[in-house]
């Protein structure tokens, strides 16, 4: 006699979803990118640091080294505030204790953990028209609502954010000063001044999100907003400045450590947040970025300027060259990424499709506005392309424009 199980009735797994996670979108560049993944298509889409430039060697020694000094205590659980010679090394550059430092695994994960201590349903959240898309993923569970803020070649535009902030009761503003994502600008220093003040008036919280800005192969390096802050009160626990940075794009993006500066009750709710999210941030990893920030990370952080500022360079050279003139882009004095604007009326999505036949990608700009818009915008990447990539891509994506721009006229 063969045994049949008795039936289960099915439960309906999507309507027992929370609010929460019905609110959390698959990240439209992920999809994007998935069409671009062909192994033939020169691609400046990815947001990816150079692998070419990782330092193995150096990781591995300080992985040895870290062993030996902590034996067992490198794979042990460890306090949920992190490794305390990374965080003192931290709290001494920026004049801090280590007390008003946070490890986070990744900076992401710094944006999730002040969304979930910060974002309460309906708060207004402002954040640049276009902004890092990774954050509005990061903060959209708690159900902010976003307003845009309008920028321009100097970053946000100062003017259009005292307007905004008569108008709207806003809990925080969400920021990328140096070398934004997508669009490579920088944040004036009389803009820098400016928001500090406007958003102290209005009561307002910044989160100062910074992967970049160590990574200046141009120009005069500006203050961050937090700092500036600091000068400002003297005192950290008076900031109303959440200053947010990561290894990722200086060292290596794969150890997943970064870090959050802030007053001390929002650290200790973000100690009380992490808790919940994953205890700490991976101990070995953690001495690992120790061992390697006094010597081995100026030294990085000198190596990837030099190579993207010559990649940066390479890719406007070619950009003037091989697009049509009333195509504008960025110039940007760090980072990885510039920011290309097409006449009104384009649509880049369907470029793609166009580019990718002539086997060179970007990614598409609208993923990048909090409200939607910004059709006939792209970001491209240069941290990882070769010369030669750069040279035939930017032709081939010249020409994908120049015939699309044709089919218009
Ligand atoms: C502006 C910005 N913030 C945060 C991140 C996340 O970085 P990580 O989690 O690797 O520190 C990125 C990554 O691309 C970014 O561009």
């Amino acid at each position: 006699m063969t045994f049949s199980p008795p039936a289960l009735p099915s439960v309906d797994l999507a309507a027992r979803l929370s609010g929460r996670a019905r609110r959390m979108t698959a990240s439209a560049i992920r999809e994007i990118l998935k069409v671009t993944q062909q192994p033939d298509v020169i691609s400046f889409a990815g947001g990816l640091p150079a692998p070419e430039l990782f330092p193995i060697e150096e990781v591995r020694r300080a992985a040895d080294a870290a062993l030996t000094k902590y034996g067992p205590a490198a794979l042990q659980y460890s306090t949920t505030e992190g490794h305390l010679p990374l965080r003192e090394w931290i709290a001494a550059r920026a004049g801090i204790t280590p007390a008003h430092v946070q490890i986070v695994t990744g900076s992401q994960q710094g944006l999730d953990l002040l969304g979930k201590i910060l974002i309460d349903e309906g708060d207004v959240v402002l954040v640049e028209a276009p902004t890092y898309l990774g954050a509005l993923q990061s903060f959209l569970p708690y159900g902010p609502r976003y307003v845009e803020l309008p920028t321009d070649e100097h970053g946000i535009d100062t003017d259009a954010l005292e307007a905004v902030l008569r108008a709207h009761p806003a809990k925080l503003l969400y920021a990328i000063p140096n070398f934004q994502n997508p669009t490579g600008r920088t944040l004036s220093l009389e803009r820098r001044r400016r928001l500090l003040e406007l958003t102290a008036q209005y009561g307002v919280l910044v989160v100062e999100d910074d992967p970049y800005g160590k990574l200046r192969f141009r120009g005069e390096e500006l203050p961050s907003l937090y700092q500036l802050a600091l000068e400002l009160t003297g005192d950290p626990d008076r900031s109303h400045v959440i200053y947010s940075s990561s290894f990722s794009k200086t060292l290596v993006p794969g150890l997943r450590d970064a870090w959050v500066q802030a007053a001390r009750p929002i650290i200790e709710k973000l100690v009380q947040a992490k808790q919940g999210a994953d205890l700490h941030t991976p101990t070995l990893n953690q001495m690992i970025v120790a061992e390697l920030v006094h010597d081995v990370l100026p030294r990085q952080i000198e190596t990837v300027k030099k190579a993207y500022g010559e990649r940066a360079q390479d890719m406007i050279a070619r950009l003037r060259e091989a697009f049509p003139p009333e195509v504008q882009f960025t110039t940007p004095e760090g980072g990885m990424f510039l920011w290309v604007t097409l006449p009104e009326g384009t649509d880049t999505t369907a470029l793609l499709t166009r580019a990718v036949e002539r086997k060179v990608a970007f990614v598409p700009g609208s993923p990048f506005y909090a409200l939607g818009g910004g059709q006939n915008t792209m970001r491209l990447s240069y941290s990882s392309a070769t010369p030669e990539q750069i040279r035939r891509g930017i032709h081939a994506l010249g020409e994908t424009i120049r015939e699309a721009l044709e089919a218009t006229r």
